[in-house]
């Protein structure tokens, strides 16, 4: 069975009608935000932070979720949707899930406008069932995202980030939400405080190793539905290259900082600097850094006695790191 597969199975039933109430979570009576939002469901993407919160809900609650659980769900996705949808439109990039983005199909100004509805549909989606307590998680999760994209456009402009601040940038931009996920999962079932902290933290570790992953696919050669090479045509600096800058000698530094700054707009210069990283070991360092996160992930899980959701917890922590897209 498909390593996927396996990790929805003890899920199945919970995602199937998170699937329904997701798409309802979204509906409107404007014609053109409707058009859209039927496209954005039809392009689904893994649906990882769904399967996180349906997971850990039942790992923490004998295998039983609520209706808490299945609004968490729809909430976090939706935010983390809105985000792609704006991410497009600040990285400029036309791809998005093996086809076009929303700002590359509609533009950026309705691109700009359909993220802050589907941002507010997520809120309002809390708001109105008085789940405060979920709604205080989540709202954590905006913040630190917005902070985290901004320090990265920060540090693209004055290409003078540290592996501190990197790691800094993927906690905020990507690690929070998916480690709001998992508090969110045990949040929704009334898990006592002190787990759900545990979680966070299991979750917020997978979001790291999460990001250094979608980071090392910009230097590979596969098709994974969105462009590649264009962290360094933005000039982000993520952590192959950075640790390439850290280990190199002062022409190999002053070559590849030279190279980003002024050269980013040219393939082949791009596809050097590629060749400098791997030569430097800075793929190799960075597969280092992610199998280190997974490992201090997979230790938090161990105080967890044995279920299948444990087991499928498991099994995504390493597709994490093996998935191929
Ligand atoms: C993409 O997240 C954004 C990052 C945080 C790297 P996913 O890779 O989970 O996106 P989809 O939902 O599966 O498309
Ligand atoms: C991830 O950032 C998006 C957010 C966490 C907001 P990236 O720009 O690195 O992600 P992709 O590669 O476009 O999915
Ligand atoms: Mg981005
Ligand atoms: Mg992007």
């Amino acid at each position: 069975m498909k390593i996927v597969s396996q990790i929805k199975q003890p899920i199945e039933q919970e995602m199937e009608l998170f699937e329904k109430k997701f798409y309802q979570s979204m509906s409107t009576h404007v014609a053109l935000l409707n058009r859209i939002t039927h496209y954005v469901v039809n392009r689904k993407g893994k649906q990882m932070r769904p399967m996180f919160v349906f997971l850990i809900a039942k790992m923490c609650n004998h295998g039983q979720v609520n209706e808490r659980t299945y609004r968490g769900a729809s909430v976090l996705e939706l935010i983390h949707t809105a985000t792609l949808v704006h991410d497009d439109v600040v990285d400029d990039s036309n791809r998005r899930r093996g086809f076009f983005s929303i700002n590359a199909l509609w533009k950026n100004k309705i691109a700009v406008l359909v993220g802050d509805y589907l941002l507010s549909k997520g809120l309002l989606l809390s708001i109105d069932h008085d789940d405060f307590d979920l709604l205080k998680i989540i709202s954590v999760a905006v913040r630190e995202m917005s902070e985290g994209e901004l320090l990265q456009i920060e540090k693209a402009r004055r290409l003078d980030i540290t592996e501190e601040v990197y790691f800094d940038i993927i906690r905020q931009k990507t690690a929070t939400l998916i480690a709001s996920c998992c508090a969110m999962g045990a949040q929704s079932v009334h898990a006592p405080e002190a787990q759900v902290a545990t979680l966070r933290k299991f979750g917020e570790l997978i979001g790291m190793a999460f990001q250094i992953k979608d980071d090392l696919f910009d230097y590979g050669e596969d098709t994974i539905g969105k462009p590649i090479g264009i962290d360094i045509k933005e000039k982000k600096m993520t952590l192959p290259l950075i640790h390439a800058l850290n280990v190199g000698t002062k022409e190999e530094h002053d070559w590849l900082i030279n190279s980003v700054k002024n050269h980013n707009r040219d393939k082949k210069r791009r596809d050097a600097v590629i060749a400098k990283v791997k030569a430097l070991g800075g793929l190799d360092y960075a597969i280092g850094q992610m199998k280190d996160y997974q490992r201090q992930a997979l230790e938090l899980l161990r105080e967890y006695p044995p279920s299948p959701y444990k087991e499928a917890l498991e099994l995504m922590v390493n597709y994490v790191i093996d998935r191929k897209k």
